[in-house]
């Protein structure tokens, strides 16, 4: 079972970054494979709306030449795709945003001239999130679009794990988080597991 993991945080020692840090290493301990994708590192442009990918069906069919081709093939080369943000602006960051766009367009042929596949279809997705404000309110909008992201594209939406920044208040990692996000991976873990069964 694989794990896709897609950090949209550009900060490497950053809040995301250190919830994100633990879950690997219980992914690890449970014998999940994962894979990083850092998307600050990647060229992903906005989608220009062109819909010149809904009359490709056996393929992508984006006319922009850039990382997002590589970037979804690690999507779709993985069981759980896990995308991991900061909240900016009440969503995601810009990377994250401009992949997703590119993702349900290209990868949900719905609007061409004949309907085709949903090239995500059957995946799960399982998001980690970090905010300032309590998580409700800075990743309810975050996690509504990501449920409507999976009902669209066919896949199961598994759930957040979402905390808060309190700024310069309290140091951001503590050993309940820590915690929390292996129980989080151990979850999806069970999960998965249930699928096999
Ligand atoms: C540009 C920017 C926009 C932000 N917008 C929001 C927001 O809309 N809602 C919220 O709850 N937190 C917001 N935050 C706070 C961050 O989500 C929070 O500090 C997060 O933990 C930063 O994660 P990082 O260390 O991985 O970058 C924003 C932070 C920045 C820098």
């Amino acid at each position: 079972m694989k794990l896709c993991i897609l950090m949209g945080s550009p900060r490497r020692e950053g809040n995301t970054a250190a919830l994100l840090g633990p879950f690997l290493e219980e992914c690890e301990a449970l014998g999940l494979e994962t894979r990083t994708v850092w998307l600050y590192d990647k060229k992903i442009a906005p989608c220009l709306g062109c819909g010149s990918c809904q009359d490709c069906l056996d393929g992508l069919g984006c006319v922009q030449e850039d990382d997002f081709q590589e970037v979804f093939r690690a999507m779709a080369d993985c069981d759980v795709i896990v995308p991991a943000t900061p909240v900016y602006a009440f969503f995601c960051t810009a990377p994250m945003k401009a992949l997703l766009d590119r993702a349900i367009y290209a990868g949900v042929k719905n609007y061409g001239r004949e309907k085709g596949p949903k090239l995500l279809e059957g995946k799960r997705l399982a998001a980690i999130a970090t905010c300032g404000y309590p998580p409700e309110q800075g990743a309810g909008l975050w996690e509504e679009g990501l449920k409507r992201f999976c009902r669209h594209g066919g896949l199961e939406y598994m759930g957040i794990f979402c905390r808060r920044d309190w700024g310069k208040q309290e140091p951001f990692m503590n050993g309940e988080r820590e915690q929390a996000v292996r129980d989080f991976a151990q979850a999806i873990r069970m999960s998965l597991q249930g699928a096999e069964l």
